[in-house]
């Protein structure tokens, strides 16, 4: 048996949130925001979208290529920090709209790297109970515009709304699984650095926590910037070794799309030249979880990836979390 990418499905909201637009928010402009970020524009969700609604349509797309019902999936995992709810998950939501009566769902938090954990415990949970699991859903999807305050410059040019799913499935055919490695981190001693401070059981809602803005992403930049290149330089190379594959033989790398500036100083340290790199952060801003879903999906649709090709993904996120996984196609 091997485990294989079935299908892939995205989802961007129509609403196109430029930086002529938040020019007119706060005090920036396109040129510093294109400079620093690589950030044209980014999709907002209306008031009436919410996280299961865009993670539905990019599921929606996913299970339609992959030509079966949702009654055939087995597992729905949300990676997602902008979940409808604190409970029902976003998982449970997305179960009962795709009618996957049958699958077992859940949310798993780990901010912009949802997508690699998420597929890393997809792949052990069908690795383990290949009878079992035949179809596990994946999706990366977030409403971040409700999380982003939109008075402060700093953060609120950088994130937007998306979803990006993976159909994993397991096949009789014998041969590679599309999981070749991974190596995922976790650095809880930085949590600070990259939070939203307010909302949870430590800072339930009030008045004060509102007018303080703790509802919001907070973030030093400049100390996120130094530790993503490291840490998804460091996590590459690993899982490159692991698998005895040179970086010349990567067919394609998909970072997480947090900056520009830190996608291209991760590349060259990879030892991957920048064309092999694929961006589309410019259009989408960072949509934290959905990211690398919402790349993978484009890539494939676009007739960029062929069977056999190997995709090198890295993330970096809030915790901290990290890593990268090796994929084949
Ligand atoms: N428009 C105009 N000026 C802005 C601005 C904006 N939107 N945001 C900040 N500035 C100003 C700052 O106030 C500062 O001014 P000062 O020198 O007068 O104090 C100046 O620009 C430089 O700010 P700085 O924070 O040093 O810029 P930077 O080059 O570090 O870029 C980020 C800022 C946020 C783009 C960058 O640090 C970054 O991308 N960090 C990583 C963020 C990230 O990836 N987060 C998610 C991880 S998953």
């Amino acid at each position: 048996m091997s485990i294989r990418i079935a299908a892939t499905g995205s989802y961007v909201p129509e609403r196109i949130l430029s930086n002529a637009d938040l020019e007119k928010m706060v005090e920036t402009n396109d040129e510093w925001i294109r400079t620093r970020t690589g950030i044209e524009e980014r999709r907002i969700a209306s008031p009436e979208q919410a996280t299961s609604d865009l993670a539905y349509e990019a599921c929606r797309k996913a299970l339609e290529t992959a030509g079966i019902s949702g009654k055939e999936v087995d597992a729905i995992i949300v990676g997602t920090i902008t979940p409808d709810f604190v409970f029902p998950s976003t998982g449970c939501i997305l179960q009962h709209r795709l009618g996957a009566e049958g699958a077992f769902c859940f949310d798993l938090e780990a901010a912009c790297s949802g997508l690699l954990y998420s597929l890393e415990v997809a792949y052990s949970l069908m690795k383990t109970h290949p009878k079992k699991y035949k179809y596990v859903l994946v999706c990366g999807a977030e409403k971040l515009s409700s999380i982003t305050d939109w008075t402060n410059r700093n953060t609120c040019v950088l994130f937007g709304d998306g979803a990006g799913a993976i159909l994993l499935e397991n096949t009789e055919e014998d041969g590679p699984d599309c999981v070749i490695a991974s190596d995922l981190h976790t650095d809880g001693g930085y949590g600070d650095i990259l939070k939203m401070p307010a909302g949870g059981s430590r800072m339930p809602a009030t008045k004060e926590s509102l007018e303080a803005h703790l509802h919001f992403i907070h973030m030093e930049g400049k100390e996120v910037f130094k530790l993503a290149v490291n840490a998804m330089v460091g996590a590459g190379k690993s899982v490159l070794e692991e698998a005895g594959i040179t970086p010349d033989e990567v067919k394609m790398v998909i970072p997480h799309q947090a900056n520009s500036r830190i996608i291209l100083a991760v590349a060259p340290r990879l030892g991957v030249p920048e064309e092999r790199v694929y961006m589309n952060i410019n259009r989408y801003g960072n949509t934290s979880a959905a990211s690398i879903g919402l790349c993978l999906d484009e890539a494939v649709r676009a007739g960029k990836l062929a069977k056999g090709d190997y995709v090198l993904l890295t993330a970096f996120g809030g915790g901290l979390t990290w890593g990268a996984m090796l994929l084949r196609f």
